[in-house]
C-alpha cells in the first residue's frame, strides 16, 4: 500500500505555464496504488513539472534534497510551479509522511557539493559513512548516485527525476534490486520520472503515461520506450534505412 495515494490538481483556464500544459488541461487526477509509480511520456509533457509539484507541496527542496538539505539559495527554479502547488491536493493513506528525498538528475551534483560542505563541519569520517565512505565527489556518477541510495533511503517517499541519467544498465538492475528492497519491507514509496525501457520493466509498478489528451494509466509493453527500444535493437539497420534514406 502507498502512503501518498491521490495527487488531485484541478483544471484551468489560464493559458500561461504551467495551467497550460496540455496534459493537465482536464486536471490531474491520480490514484496511486502501488509503491512504485512510474511517469512516461514525450519531452516536454509535463513530468518534471508534476514532480516538482508534488516534491514542493510536500515540503522538499526544489534543487534536490530532503527537508534538512536546505538546497534552494541560488536554485534556478523560477516560482512557476508555486502556482501550481498552491492548487495541489494530496492524501495520504494511512498518514503523511514527511522524511524523503526529491533528486533532480541535474542537481546530484549540487547535492554532492552540499554533502561535503556539512562533512567539513563535522566528522567526515562518520559521516561519508552514511553515504558510501568517501565523498561523493570522490565517486564516480553512478556510484556516488547508488551509494546515496543504498545509504540513505529509510522509511519515507522518494521522488526522482530521470534516475537512469546517472546509471549503466548494470547499475540499473542494482537500482531495481534497491528499490525492491526498500518495497518489500514496506518503508518506501517512489514516484519517477523516466524515458529508461528497463527501469519501466520493473514489475507491479503503476506507470502513467502523459501526453495531450491527459495522464493514463499504461502497462510498460505499451510504452513506445518499450516498444520503440525493442524493435530498434531487434534490427537497427532497418531503422537507419528508414532514417537515412533521403540523404544523398
Ligand atoms: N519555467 C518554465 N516556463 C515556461 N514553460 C516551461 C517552464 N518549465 C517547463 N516549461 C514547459 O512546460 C512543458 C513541460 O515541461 P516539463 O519539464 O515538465 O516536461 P518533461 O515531461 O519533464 O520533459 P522531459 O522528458 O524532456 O524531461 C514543456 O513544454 C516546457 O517547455
Ligand atoms: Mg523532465
Amino acid at each position: 500500500m502507498p502512503f501518498l495515494s491521490e495527487i488531485n490538481i484541478p483544471s484551468f483556464n489560464i493559458n500561461d505555464y504551467p495551467f497550460n500544459i496540455p496534459s493537465f488541461k482536464n486536471g490531474v487526477k491520480l490514484k496511486l496504488r502501488n509503491n512504485v509509480t512510474f511517469f512516461v511520456g514525450e519531452n516536454g509533457s509535463g513530468k518534471s513539472t508534476l514532480l516538482e509539484t508534488v516534491a514542493e507541496t510536500i515540503g522538499f527542496s526544489l534543487r534536490g534534497g530532503n527537508k534538512n538539505h536546505n538546497l534552494n539559495i541560488g536554485s534556478s527554479f523560477t516560482g512557476y510551479e508555486s502556482q501550481l502547488t498552491e492548487q495541489t491536493k494530496l492524501v495520504w493513506t494511512p498518514k503523511r509522511l514527511n522524511n524523503g528525498f526529491f533528486m533532480r538528475a541535474e542537481s546530484f551534483f549540487n547535492f554532492a557539493d552540499y554533502i561535503d560542505e556539512i562533512a567539513k563541519e563535522l566528522n567526515p569520517e562518520k559521516f561519508y559513512e552514511a553515504y558510501g565512505g568517501k565523498s561523493l565527489h570522490h565517486q564516480s556518477h553512478g556510484e556516488s548516485f547508488l551509494a546515496l541510495f543504498a545509504n540513505q533511503f529509510e522509511k519515507g517517499i522518494y521522488i526522482l527525476d530521470e534516475p537512469e541519467a546517472a546509471l549503466s544498465p548494470a547499475r540499473i538492475l542494482s537500482f531495481m534490486t534497491i528499490i525492491n528492497q526498500l518495497e518489500k519491507s514496506g518503508r518506501a514509496q517512489f514516484l519517477i520520472a523516466t524515458h529508461s525501457p528497463m527501469l519501466l520493466c520493473y514489475p507491479g509498478a503503476d506507470i502513467f503515461s502523459f501526453d495531450e489528451d491527459g495522464i493514463q494509466s499504461v502497462d510498460y509493453e505499451a510504452t513506445e520506450h518499450y516498444t520503440l527500444t525493442k524493435n530498434f535493437l531487434n534490427n537497427p539497420d532497418a531503422y537507419f534505412r528508414f532514417l537515412f534514406s533521403n540523404e544523398d
